[in-house]
């Protein structure tokens, strides 16, 4: 917990925090959350292989007894899907620009539960209200707030001169 996944350290840092609970709201242990996130200039590690460090941006979480995950990224910029294919004809065809909002992928798992794949959203990009794939829901939004104060920043080791933090909690229901 609290490991930067940004392995070349570009980019504004970023700190994402939340909480896994049952339907009851109790706290749930040894949940692995698994993410993944593109870069400041909107690239994959996979897209931009010998420019970015391997495996950058991507972490493995087991959450402890309080529920809690926390790790440092880098606040995520909106990217363009392919459009060079059908896809690209389709967007056009339809007039939609290829853009996706900045967001964070998740995969949220744990045995006995119902596994939670889906993606978070930085509610002040440009296209969080006209995602090219159509996969943003309000409930997937979560909160970027732009922290500056010096004692905060040297809580969670950070050198810069702010960080984002982001919350986002999960519900996991029992498997059927
Ligand atoms: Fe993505």
């Amino acid at each position: 917990m609290g490991t930067d996944i940004c392995l070349d350290g570009k980019g504004e840092p970023m700190v994402v925090r939340g909480q896994i609970r049952d339907i009851n709201g109790t706290p749930l242990q040894g949940v692995k959350v698994d993410v993944w996130q593109a870069n400041d200039e909107g690239f994959y590690d996979v897209q931009q292989q010998g420019l970015q460090p391997d495996f950058n941006l991507r972490g493995m979480f087991t959450t402890g007894e309080d529920g809690t995950y926390w790790f440092k990224g880098v606040r995520p910029r909106h990217y363009a899907i392919p459009d060079d294919g059908p896809v690209g004809d389709l967007l056009n065809a339809l007039g939609r620009h290829p853009n996706r909002p900045a967001h964070l992928h998740f995969i949220v798992s744990k045995d006995g539960y119902e596994g939670v794949t889906t993606h978070i959203f930085d509610p002040d990009d440009p296209y969080i209200d006209n995602d090219a794939v159509l996969g943003v829901k309000e409930s997937l939004i979560a909160t970027f707030e732009k922290v500056d104060d010096p004692s905060k920043l040297s809580e969670v080791d950070i050198k810069a001169p702010h960080h984002w933090e982001v919350a986002f909690d999960f519900v996991l229901t029992p498997e059927a």
